[in-house]
């Protein structure tokens, strides 16, 4: 009897194996045709030899046997040449894959046949005509998971510049669709690499398509491109930005033809108090706040806050729970476990903050909750917690705050902080309405004095909790604001202990802070 190795050789030997070397075959379903117009024969010698050494099977002439065509530096259209001169001549063959020797190469080196990828073939590549796959998402921002970064960032913020030029313009619709728009490319799971995917989009109307068919094709939108550089929309922004003006003011401004923040500095009679503060720290007040001294802040009003009142409790909301490295102020709402302990805490905080030296300016707004409208009042009206809009000095190293007080040569930068006051029973609608999410430079992004006394139109919440707002209204019947859930045909309020309680209620799934970011 023939040893095991011997009888394998004799079993498999092909056309192609030299009598001289009977070669193991240790891969039975892989036969390699070396083609060789470009390998010339000694290569195609090496290579054989090579193969056969680590058990491939490797045949001397092309059959219906073969599974592997292998060539050297042949271009795609020789090697469909070749196949098909060889399709003529075998005309009942099947034809097997043709391949660069990068697959024989790679497959030496593994010791075993590797699977053929596209790189390895020697095939024209059909251009995919298909249209990329089109894109869906819910139609209320509340509905959908939005998270802080996403895939189309350029289209997003050209049709923020619109919604907010529209803003400036006291357009409230088209600031609305742009912004809305804008809001569903930011939750889409991919890039938007073709207009067709906008199809079945909600919020995408001809305008807002336009400019992202422009950007697609052209990478700019001349639009967006005029407005950016329009001394109109430079001059709103940056009247808009100073601490205590809104599109109202800043508009007259312009219209009076003031330009600069130089020009309204000439003018301090036309000033309110808040503007002048705004003016006088405006650029700490337009240099971001990080999150490091956001939670320097917490640590700060926390101690002031637990002194005054053990067991209340300060609650960093806005942008920052919503995961935001970075804001233009910093949002703090209080409460106490004990409704009704709140109540005259705020003014003795700020007091005492301002004892410290941390005040640099603050206005207090006196709790409206006790008006018999408040809690039912539609959805874009300002809320009617107690509140203090400051302005912070805040320590920039360690040791500043000296037993709690600040020194006072130690230095300093001026941010912006809102203190909001809610008792414990409207909490969790408090916190779901201040967690927000801030989609850019909203009309009445910074609270001016219209913001607080409804003289420059009503208060805007920002798109996640409008669109939350305005899907209670339309879809359940039900009114909700930062104060709570109502429903008004049983003329009842629904009891919640959390945000997780309010989703529930209002039917959808629970979005947590960093999906808000509509
Ligand atoms: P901000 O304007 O501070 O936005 O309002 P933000 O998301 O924190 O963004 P940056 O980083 O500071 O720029 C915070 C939240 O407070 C809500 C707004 O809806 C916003 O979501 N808010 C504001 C109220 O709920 N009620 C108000 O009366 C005022
Ligand atoms: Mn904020």
């Amino acid at each position: 009897m023939l040893p095991k190795r011997r009888r394998v050789r004799v079993e498999n030997s092909g056309g192609a194996v030299p009598p001289s070397t009977p070669p193991l075959v240790l891969f039975p379903g892989v036969a390699i045709y070396l083609a060789e117009p470009r390998m010339g024969r000694s290569r195609r010698a090496f290579l054989t030899r090579l193969a056969l050494s680590k058990g491939f099977r490797v045949l001397d002439f092309y059959s219906s046997e073969v599974t592997h065509v292998v060539m050297e530096q042949t271009s795609v259209k020789e090697a469909i040449c070749w196949q098909e001169h060889m399709a003529a001549a075998l005309p009942c063959c099947p034809r097997p894959a043709l391949l660069d020797i990068s697959w024989f190469t790679e497959s030496m080196a593994a010791g075993q046949p590797v699977s053929v990828e596209d790189r390895h073939r020697l095939e024209v590549v059909e251009p995919k005509n298909e249209p990329p796959s089109p894109l869906w998402v819910s139609i209320y921002a509340c509905q959908r998971p939005t998270p802080l970064t996403h895939h189309n960032t350029i289209l997003s913020e050209a049709l923020e510049t619109l919604a907010e030029a529209a803003g400036f313009e006291g357009s409230e619709g088209r600031l609305l669709s742009f912004r809305r728009a804008a809001s569903v490319l930011r939750a889409l799971p991919c890039p938007v690499t073709s207009l067709s995917q906008l199809q079945g989009l909600p919020h995408f109307g001809e305008h807002s398509s336009r400019v992202v068919q422009e950007l697609l094709e052209h990478g700019v939108c001349e639009e967006v491109e005029r407005v950016r550089c329009s001394e109109r929309y430079q001059t709103m922004k940056l009247f808009t930005q100073i601490f205590g003006v809104g599109v109202k003011t800043a508009n007259r401004w312009y219209q009076e033809g003031l330009r600069t923040l130089d020009d309204l500095r000439g003018q301090p009679q036309r000033l309110t108090k808040q503007q002048k503060a705004g003016l006088q720290h405006h650029q700490d007040l337009n240099t971001p706040v990080g999150r490091p001294d956001a939670e320097a802040l917490q640590q700060l009003v926390e101690a002031v806050v637990v002194q005054a009142l053990p067991g209340a409790t300060v609650t960093l909301t806005g942008g920052f729970r919503r995961g935001k490295l970075q804001g233009h102020d910093v949002d703090f709402l209080i409460t106490h476990p004990e409704e009704g302990q709140e109540e005259g805490l705020l003014p003795r905080v700020v007091c005492c903050l301002q004892s410290k030296g941390l005040i640099l300016y603050h206005q207090h707004h006196a709790s409206h909750l006790g008006s018999p409208t408040q809690l039912t009042r539609r959805s874009h009206t300002l809320d009617a917690f107690e509140r203090s809009f400051c302005i912070f000095r805040l320590p920039q190293s360690p040791g500043a705050v000296l037993g709690g007080v600040l020194k006072p040569c130690s230095a300093w930068k001026a941010v912006r902080v809102d203190l909001v006051v809610a008792p414990i029973s409207q909490f969790p609608f408090a916190l779901l309405g201040w967690t927000g999410s801030q989609v850019g430079y909203v009309l009445l992004r910074l609270p001016g004095p219209g913001w607080a006394n409804h003289t420059e139109g009503s208060y805007f919440p920002q798109l996640f909790e409008r669109e939350l707002r305005r899907y209670s209204r339309k879809e359940k019947g039900l009114c909700l604001n930062s104060h709570g859930l109502f429903d008004p045909v049983q003329k009842t309020f629904f009891h919640v202990v959390s945000e997780e309680d309010i989703f529930r209620h209002l039917g959808l799934k629970y979005l947590p802070p960093e999906q808000r970011n509509a």
